[in-house]
């Protein structure tokens, strides 16, 4: 695997293998690497001639400056996993490279980046496209892969990608999770042991929401969920959407949309935790 620190090493590098015909697949990441993240890169080294993954602890879409210091980094093991893996390049710059100077971009999505996570996060998307727009225009790849745990994120990133006219093909790819339900995450790893042990009931949440739609209103499907978080100290429930797929609208009745999605952000001691699932 090679490891580039600068970007125009990366440029170089990724530019020889297109100009011998190889596709490039791109998985991005902020490290602290979990089989959630290998599972994108499995796919994208199977779907493509090279995998190219970057490591990069983007600090303009952190809103919250603890979360970014104590954000888990373990670059010598993430590099052990990604050699297991066989993966070609890995992109692993300083803040410097990146941003060199302050950047001002400010992206409009509309009705999609004021809601959930674009509500709760100031700033939070604009970061992430800033990052994301940068890291397609060096690696360049035919496909991107990004998780469904971060949904709107997802739905963002292929807004960008039409708004921006960036060529790639972006590929969605399902929620790993624990084998008690627990959508893998690298914040995940501060949760203390009574914590962790109670995590599972933000899945086991939404699986039960799901079931109430048979017979309840979407504010009634709410109304219980939150309920059910009021009655565990440990937990503040940030909030709990029942949203349409494509904008991330809430709906109050079930027919308002073919594909329905469930969503959300719970406090659990200090660890801010998101997770969705497909309703219908
Ligand atoms: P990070 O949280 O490291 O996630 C990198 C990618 O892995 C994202 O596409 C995320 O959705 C995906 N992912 C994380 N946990 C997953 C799980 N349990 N199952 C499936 N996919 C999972 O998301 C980011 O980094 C950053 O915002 C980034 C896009 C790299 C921009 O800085």
């Amino acid at each position: 695997m090679k490891v580039c620190r600068n970007i125009n090493e990366t440029i170089n590098t990724l530019e020889e293998f297109r100009k011998s015909g190889k596709t490039i697949g791109f998985v991005p990441t902020m490290g602290a690497l979990h089989p959630g993240h290998l599972d994108l890169m499995k796919r994208a080294k199977d779907e493509n001639d090279v995998l190219v993954v970057s490591i990069f602890v983007n600090p303009i879409q952190f809103n919250n400056p603890e979360d970014l210091t104590k954000y888990p980094r373990d670059l010598h093991r993430d590099k052990a996993l990604l050699e297991k893996i066989n993966c070609d390049v890995l992109f692993n710059p300083e803040v410097e490279e990146m941003y060199p100077e302050a950047v001002n971009t400010k992206y409009n999505f509309g009705a999609l980046e004021k809601v959930m996570e674009g509500a709760f996060r100031a700033g939070h998307f604009n970061g992430v496209a800033i990052v994301v727009n940068k890291l397609l225009d060096i690696t360049k790849p035919d496909r991107a892969y990004f998780g469904e745990k971060d949904y709107q994120q997802l739905a963002i990133i292929q807004k960008l990608v039409k708004m921006e006219n960036i060529p790639v093909e972006i590929i969605p790819c399902p929620t790993v999770r624990e084998k008690d339900g627990l959508a893998m995450s690298s914040r995940n790893e501060r949760l203390t042991a009574t914590e962790r042990a109670l995590a599972p009931v933000i899945f086991q949440a939404l699986n039960q929401a799901r079931l109430n739609m048979a017979n309840m209103t979407p504010d009634e499907v709410k109304i219980k969920l939150k309920n059910k978080f009021s009655e565990i100290p440990q937990f503040k429930l940030e909030y709990f959407e029942i949203a349409d797929d494509k904008e991330l609208k809430a709906i109050d009745d079930w027919n308002q949309a073919k594909g329905i999605r469930g969503f959300i952000a719970a406090h659990l001691g200090n660890v801010r935790l998101i997770d969705n699932i497909k309703f219908i």
